[in-house]
């Protein structure tokens, strides 16, 4: 087992000349969201040990904002405090991932062209 129980970051990244970033979307305000709801929540105590962090680009820029959730290594993204509430009471809290905030991780199939010789691609 790691340290963390859940180890959350979120790329607050603020970029100065004006191009997309997660910065741009609230990530600020949506980690302090987070933080503080965990921390009121107890989910950040010695029992629980989450913990929410702020993270330079995470290179996923176009698909942000985003956050990505450890041990399991799940992407997510939002846009409301609904969303995030619904990360923590599902991931953080009772470990389910939210399918519908999830942004599939690289390589996986639905980003990854199909391969000439499989019978079953289009
Ligand atoms: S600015 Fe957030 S992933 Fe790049």
């Amino acid at each position: 087992m790691g340290h963390f129980d859940k180890h959350v970051f979120f790329c607050t990244n603020q970029r100065e000349d004006g191009s997309d970033c997660c910065g741009n979307h609230g990530a600020q305000r949506a980690r302090d969201y987070v933080k503080n709801k965990v921390k009121e929540l107890g989910l950040s105590s010695h029992q629980n040990r989450i913990r929410i962090n702020s993270a330079g680009c995470l290179d996923r820029c176009d698909e942000g904002p985003v956050i990505v959730v450890y041990p399991e290594g799940i992407w997510y993204t939002y846009v409301d405090e609904s969303d995030l509430d619904e990360i923590i009471e599902q991931h953080l809290k009772n470990g389910l991932i939210v399918e519908r905030l999830k942004v599939p991780a690289r390589g996986t199939p639905v980003d990854t062209p199909p391969l000439r010789d499989d019978p079953s691609a289009v």
